[in-house]
């Protein structure tokens, strides 16, 4: 019993008083508002990016399209169909082999156009001249609908030759290496901005998109009046802003809540000192979270009679999916637990044992839903729309079993009063929300002749 009393102890530190949390609120409101701001901005840790999408998909969009949609689990190419009413969809999944993700960008960008070409080859459109938008979710300087400056990598990418420089271009460099493809590239922009325009397709209501995947991100809708920094508005009242709120913190303005654990996650990540509130929230890091955790108590002799195993030991061994599936166990039951633990070589885990393990995963995974929740009351409240959707993707939303539940009910608390919303999944991922912009983009061309 003192042994569980002392495991609870060591947790405490996950736990975020409400206080806390309303302190992360403000901090990140004004981050948003440095940001936008024209003499602050370049001191912000969130950068607040405009989008350059100007116009919301409408319903109304038609025509075939191709997508690319590179930097959360998978990296997709899609073939999207814009009909009266209904939309075809097909895609397929390829890999991104870590040499590549750490490799050259020329490489990278060669592989990507390999890909496009091997799928438009299968769905034979091989020889069609076809528009294609480019979900590319990594921090990009847009200066237009298809220039983007990437800022930085983020996320376990960290190809060489590209920061800096503009990632449609290097795209488009490569489709003219090659030279068999006719694609025009209509735009590019990111998965949060993505699943915004997915779910605003569906319902007009949906202002805000979310991320909470491997990484995390917010895209919002505000006011053209609240956009210092960007002067040409074309007199719309308002901009779509891709927050990239996963560097809140970069500025130490987190570390009043950051743990042992979440030091040394990011000194052991490939970008120390940045993405920290992603680093407390986002699938690449949760289990790694928890498994510092697990291997700090049982190096206190309060787990596992005091015997690891040499996986529990190993950095990144311990995946987010574990996470998902040890809290998926119905309570009083250990069933995914117990298959988790052996595979990690931990077969010998008492009853108490699992109930310790699913008590700090349960730590760890409240703390990712309270701060993502904390993120989207601060925009909420900074659009104060009486009514709003926000669409949701990415693997820790859609495979925790816990995550909507706890998010609802947290934002409920935070939001002011007067304010209803709703959180909806995005179901087709952010490659439908490409085509959108591409289609939007084509028809604005055609209109400007
Ligand atoms: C997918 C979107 O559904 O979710 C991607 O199509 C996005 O654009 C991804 O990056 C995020 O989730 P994860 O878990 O794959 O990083
Ligand atoms: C990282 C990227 C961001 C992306 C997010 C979710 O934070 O920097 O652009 O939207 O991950 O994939």
């Amino acid at each position: 019993r003192s042994r569980r009393l002392k495991i609870r102890e060591e947790c405490r530190v996950f736990h975020m008083s409400d206080t806390q949390i309303k302190e992360v609120m403000s901090r990140l409101h004004n981050e948003l508002v440095r940001g936008l701001g024209k003499n602050t901005h370049s001191k912000a840790s969130v950068k607040c990016w405009l989008t350059y999408i100007q116009d919301l998909p409408n319903g109304k969009e038609r025509g075939k399209f191709l997508a690319l949609d590179l930097g959360g689990t998978n990296f997709r190419v899609l073939i999207i169909n814009l009909g009266d009413n209904h939309f075809d969809m097909q895609s397929k999944i390829y890999a991104v082999p870590n040499h590549i993700m750490t490799g050259t960008g020329v490489a990278l960008f060669d592989h990507i156009a390999e890909c496009l070409a091997n799928f438009m080859k299968e769905h034979e459109v091989y020889d069609e001249r076809l528009a294609l938008g480019f979900t590319f979710s990594f921090p990009l300087k847009q200066t237009g609908l298809t220039k983007g400056i990437l800022q930085r990598w983020t996320k376990g990418f960290s190809c060489s030759g590209v920061v800096n420089e503009d990632v449609v271009q290097a795209l488009k460099d490569a489709i003219s290496r090659r030279g068999d493809l006719s694609v025009s590239v209509m735009g590019i922009l990111n998965d949060a901005t993505g699943t915004l325009m997915s779910c605003v397709h569906k319902n007009p209501n949906c202002r805000v998109g979310i991320i909470l995947g491997t990484g995390s991100n917010a895209c919002y809708v505000e006011k053209t009046e609240n956009c210092e920094l960007f002067e040409e508005n074309n007199g719309k009242l308002q901009m779509l802003i891709n927050t990239e709120w996963g560097a809140f913190g970069d500025d130490g303005s987190l570390d009043f809540i950051r743990t042992e654990f979440d030091r040394e996650v990011d000194t052991h990540s490939i970008n120390r000192g940045k993405q920290i509130f992603e680093k407390m929230i986002a699938g690449m890091y949760l289990g790694e979270i928890v498994r510092l955790a697990l291997e700090k108590l049982t190096r206190m002799d309060l787990l596992f009679d005091g015997r690891g195993s040499d996986l529990l030991f190993k950095r990144n061994s311990f995946y987010t999916k574990y996470v998902s599936e040890i809290e998926s166990d119905l309570p009083g039951e250990f069933t995914s637990c117990r298959d988790v633990l052996e595979e990690l070589g931990l077969a010998h885990a008492t009853e108490a044992d699992m109930a310790a393990v699913r008590y700090v995963c349960e730590c760890v995974s409240r703390r990712a839903a309270h701060l993502v929740s904390a993120g989207i009351a601060t925009l909420l409240n900074k659009m104060n729309d009486p009514v709003v959707t926000v669409g949701i993707d990415g693997s820790v939303y859609r495979f925790h079993p816990h995550f909507h539940t706890l998010m609802c009910e947290k934002i409920e608390y935070l939001v002011r009063p007067g304010i209803t919303f709703d959180l909806m999944l995005s179901e087709d991922g952010s490659g439908r929300g490409a085509a959108l912009v591409a289609a939007v983009a084509c028809h604005q061309s055609q209109q400007q002749g």
